[in-house]
């Protein structure tokens, strides 16, 4: 039995959720259980051990959970990049394409200093407009955005290759 394998079988599918049709991959089961969550945390920032890390940045809401994990991890600091209206000081903003549709997000124009080494997280990888619309934002306000790392990749809907692209590396557990 593969690492890979081991990890992959604490994530559940939810079948028909959010709507009729899509297979939703759920990582509050690797959440919960307490080795897969550290082996998860230790394994997306290993090719970065030992190097500097300035800031880990956040997607709301479960890059959020595994990003204060990770930011402790490398000793670097924690950015929040959440939806429209929810942070208090000045922000940058950007609009994203979803699945269906558009959306805004948000980080403090202040959050990071230029040239600071950042890490992107998130739980999944879909179709990238998300991760994207987060790479756009951190270079914005000067982030040498290293890499961008997520537990899960849903490959066929091409949001890896999206962000490799745009010379971002990226880091993936599963498929
Ligand atoms: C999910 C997931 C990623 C994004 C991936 O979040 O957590 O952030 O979709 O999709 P993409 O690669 O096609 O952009 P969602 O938009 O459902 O928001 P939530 O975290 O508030 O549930
Ligand atoms: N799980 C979590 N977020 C998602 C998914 C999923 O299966 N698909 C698109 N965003």
């Amino acid at each position: 039995m593969t690492a890979e394998y081991d990890l992959k079988s604490t994530v559940r599918t939810i079948p028909d959720y959010p709507k009729p049709g899509i297979k939703f991959r759920d990582i509050t089961t690797l959440l919960g259980d307490a080795r897969a969550f550290r082996r998860a945390v230790d394994e997306l920032v290993q090719p970065w051990a030992g190097s500097k890390i300035d800031k880990i940045a956040g997607i709301e809401a479960r890059g959020f959970i595994l990003g204060g994990a990770l930011a402790h991890q490398v000793s670097a600091g924690f950015v929040p990049i959440r939806k429209r209206g929810k942070l208090p000081h000045t922000t940058v903003r950007i609009a994203y394409s979803l699945e269906y549709g558009v959306d805004e997000m948000e980080m403090h124009v202040d959050a990071i200093h230029p040239g600071e080494r950042v890490i992107l997280v998130d739980d999944l990888i879909a179709t990238g407009g998300t991760a994207e619309g987060a790479v756009k934002l951190l270079r914005q306000i000067g982030a040498n955005v290293v890499a961008a790392c997520f537990i899960v990749d849903l490959p066929e809907l091409g949001g890896a290759a999206k962000l490799r692209a745009m010379d971002v590396a990226v880091r993936t557990l599963m498929s």
